[in-house]
């Protein structure tokens, strides 16, 4: 019989990348670099944000792409920061018209049109990108930010490489974690408002949240995740590498207070959870997670060769 543990563990393997997502993000991106080099001088592009980190959620979507600009493109440094925006989404409309694109206040997203089907498939396409404007300025980079009109920094080779320590820090299951959070951030059922905003903010929390150490169950770590970003969610997130804007400026405190009233409700529809399977209750257990993530497709599971539908399962017992 499962486990609420157990399911956790497939909702968590679900939400891994796989060879062929990550050849779709890179053909996507050669194909916008190829064609935005016809039009601005591009020194290089990478693919970055938490996509590159492997905290992104799914479906795969909004994955960040630097497009470092050369000197020609200097002029643009010492406008205000929707000149470049501009610039790039008039260039990227003609080839992908006014319908796919949308103005962010810090990059143009390119929506690919891909359809998401059962279990969050995309027959691993990604579903859109996130094309970001940058200049190389030394060791960091700045990047266009119309909310505050000002260009700013952000270095994402110190974001990567604090990821990298918190994850090895934490027996190898930190970003495991994040994107399972980040995926309940997402459940439709919290309406057009996600609880907590940017998704950035989850991670730059399990920097400091996720302590102590990986303690053995994925259920007691999803538990005490969310019960520590509840408490914690109101206090002031800088930039983890010092250069950017505070992260929690993304929200005022009445959403915060909201987000703090979701993320202790997450935690104990966990407790409620582990407390049922405690009791040899397992199925009843099971209930409470669809609830919690937004449907019952994270939790389906193979049986040989054979997916099986987790509400089906839970309704035989
Ligand atoms: N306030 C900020 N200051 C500096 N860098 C930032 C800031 N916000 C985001 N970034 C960087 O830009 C990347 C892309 O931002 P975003 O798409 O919001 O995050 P993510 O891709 O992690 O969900 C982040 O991963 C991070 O490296
Ligand atoms: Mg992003």
């Amino acid at each position: 019989m499962l486990s609420t543990n157990d399911a956790f563990k497939k909702f968590k393997h679900r939400l891994e990348l796989n060879t062929r997502e990550q050849d779709n993000a890179s053909a996507r991106q050669n194909e916008v670099r190829d064609f935005l080099k016809t039009k601005f001088q591009i020194e290089r592009s990478f693919l970055t944000g938490s996509y590159a980190r492997y905290t992104k959620t799914k479906p795969l979507k909004d994955i960040d792409i630097f497009f470092v600009l050369g000197k020609d493109e200097k002029h643009y440094h010492d406008k205000p920061a929707s000149a470049v925006l501009d610039a790039f989404y008039d260039a990227l409309v003609e080839k992908y018209g006014t319908s796919a694109m949308r103005k962010q206040d810090r990059s143009i997203n390119v929506d690919f049109g891909v359809k998401v089907g059962e279990e969050d498939k995309t027959d691993y396409r990604i579903l859109s990108i996130d094309v970001v404007p940058a200049f190389d300025v030394g060791t960091e980079y700045e990047i266009p930010d119309t909310a505050s009109g000002k260009w700013i920094k952000t270095d994402p080779e110190i974001h990567a490489q604090k990821a990298v320590d918190a994850y090895r820090a934490y027996s190898n299951e930190w970003k495991g974690l994040v994107r399972m959070v980040k995926y309940w951030n997402n459940n439709p059922k919290h309406g057009d408002q996600k609880p907590v905003k940017p998704s950035f903010l989850i991670e730059v929390m399990a920097l400091e949240c996720l302590d102590g150490g990986w303690g053995g169950s994925y259920e007691r770590e999803m538990q005490g995740f969310f019960a520590t970003l509840a408490s914690r969610i109101k206090e002031e997130w800088p930039d983890p590498a010092d250069l950017g804007p505070p992260i929690s400026n993304g929200m005022d405190l009445e959403r915060k207070e909201r987000a703090e009233r979701l993320l202790k409700e997450a935690a104990r529809e966990v407790t409620l959870a582990i407390n049922l399977t405690r009791q040899g209750k397992n199925t009843d257990g099971f209930r409470h997670l669809p609830d919690l993530v937004g449907g019952d497709q994270p939790f389906n599971f193979n049986v040989g060769g054979a997916m099986w539908n987790f509400s089906a399962y839970l309704s035989r017992r």
